[in-house]
């Protein structure tokens, strides 16, 4: 009994020394470090909590997992959201050189163009694959929707055309009483019920229905002077000054764990500073995007989220849900079932609801698909009020900020233009 229990172990004993050194043995602790510090990890910061890292730095905790354990196949579901540039760039890298398969949901085509070879479109139920990169994919899905357009109204007036001659024989038929041309109009008639009729391709998906309507306050919306937030021995800023006046679109740029969402949380107020003033103007309401979905409540139903946030009946409640493109089924479901993007379109519903006239938007555009992120782009332009928002998304900072707060080594310095505008003056 007890020999048998020594074999045991000892074979269990060895299996798991076999692991060990494979995995690197003694030299193990010092690897994961490295792969940590090589993923833009600061010093020190490989000994926090989860919880208290920023969302890129979370995301970068994961990939280091992935590099660690090398399986086969890698499943990425969004790895791209809350990365920073290099984070992005790093990504990349690890993708092409990956001996493994790798299976990669994203909304983002520079990426895509970037690592993938084949492409699988999920549309209504129904998988589609294609050989070759995002753009090509864009390209060739353009033409054959084109072509199917086409043939469609070949047919449409094709059959109409069948329509007006049997309407003729059957005419005819009465007319002279004859059964040679009632034959030939059910003839023809069964021809056109028997055709194969094609179906007419949706060239236009539907959209949500996102307007942000900003009212005129104060002329000065937020001011930092000489503020300092610490966790801990980490700085993460240190006398950052600045001012936000009405109308103005301003996008906050850094690497991950800068301390963008730290900025964001103190013009909020839901995070005191150490030393220095937040000011917020007297006629100012802000509406709050959180980067993780944190002022979303997991557990409640999406119907109840948006009747007690815009105090509404339940009708009213289903209806608007429906311009966000939820249906009625979706309207009884629990947050927590929702996907990333649906849970984003949930958000920048509150805030619409909130009647805000100062956003505070923390990476809205992350889990949203192309079609939406331009939605969320022009309304963001139309809107009347004040807006602050980070964002790694080259694109959408092109499109909608006419100013930059960059975050970086616990300074804020602001630049006048967008993310491109930037880029090349340095
Ligand atoms: N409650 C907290 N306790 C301890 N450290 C924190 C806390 N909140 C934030 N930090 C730290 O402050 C730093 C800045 O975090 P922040 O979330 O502002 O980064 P970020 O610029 O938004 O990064 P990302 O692009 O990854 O979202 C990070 O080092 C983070 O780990
Ligand atoms: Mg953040």
């Amino acid at each position: 009994e007890n020999e048998k229990r020594l074999a045991q172990a000892l074979e269990r004993q060895h299996t798991l020394l076999t692991e060990y050194r494979s995995l690197g043995g003694d030299q193990y602790p010092q690897k994961v470090r490295e792969v940590l510090r090589g993923l833009g990890l600061k010093e020190g910061e490989e000994d926090k909590p989860i919880n208290t890292l920023s969302g890129g730095q979370k995301k970068l905790i994961g990939l280091a997992q992935l590099l660690l354990s090398k399986p086969d196949v890698l499943l990425l579901d969004e790895p791209d959201n809350h990365l920073d540039l290099a984070g992005k760039q790093y990504l990349e890298r690890f993708i092409q050189s990956y001996p493994g398969a790798v299976v990669i949901v994203s909304h983002d085509r520079y990426l895509l163009d970037a690592v993938v070879t084949h492409i699988a479109e999920l549309d209504a139920g129904i998988l589609t694959t294609f050989s070759g990169d995002y753009s090509s994919f864009i390209l060739d899905k353009q033409q054959r929707m084109a072509r199917q357009d086409e043939l469609y109204h070949v047919q449409q007036r094709q059959i109409a055309r069948i329509e007006v001659a049997i309407k003729r024989y059957a005419l005819w038929a009465k007319t002279y009483d004859s059964e040679k041309f009632a034959k030939r109009a059910k003839a023809i008639q069964n021809r056109l019920d028997h055709m194969d009729k094609l179906e007419r391709p949706l060239l236009e998906r539907r959209r949500m229905d996102l307007k942000l309507h900003g009212w005129r306050g104060s002329q000065k919306v937020l001011e930092f002077r000489h503020v300092g937030k610490s966790f801990g021995q980490r700085k993460v800023l240190e006398n950052v000054s600045f001012t936000l006046h009405h109308g103005e679109r301003v996008g906050v740029i850094g690497p991950n764990g800068a301390g963008k969402s730290v900025l964001l949380r103190l013009a909020l107020g839901t995070l005191i500073p150490d030393y220095g003033d937040v000011i917020t103007g007297p006629s100012v309401t802000c509406g709050y995007y959180a980067q993780e979905h944190e002022t979303l409540d997991p557990e409640q139903m999406v119907l109840d989220t948006v009747r007690l946030a815009g105090n509404m009946s339940e009708s009213s409640a289903v209806a608007l849900l429906g311009r966000y493109l939820f249906d009625y089924r979706m309207c009884s479901q629990k947050v927590k079932a929702l996907s990333g993007g649906e849970r984003s379109r949930l958000q920048l519903l509150l805030v619409v609801l909130s009647k805000a006239n100062f956003l505070l938007l923390d990476e809205p555009t992350n889990n949203l698909d192309i079609a939406s992120a331009e939605v969320l782009e022009s309304a963001l332009t139309e809107f009347e009020g004040t807006a602050l928002i980070i964002s790694h998304d080259r694109y959408f900072l092109d499109q909608v900020v006419d100013r930059l707060l960059v975050v970086q080594d616990g300074s804020v310095v602001s630049h006048p233009g967008g993310y491109s505008e930037w880029l090349t003056n340095g």
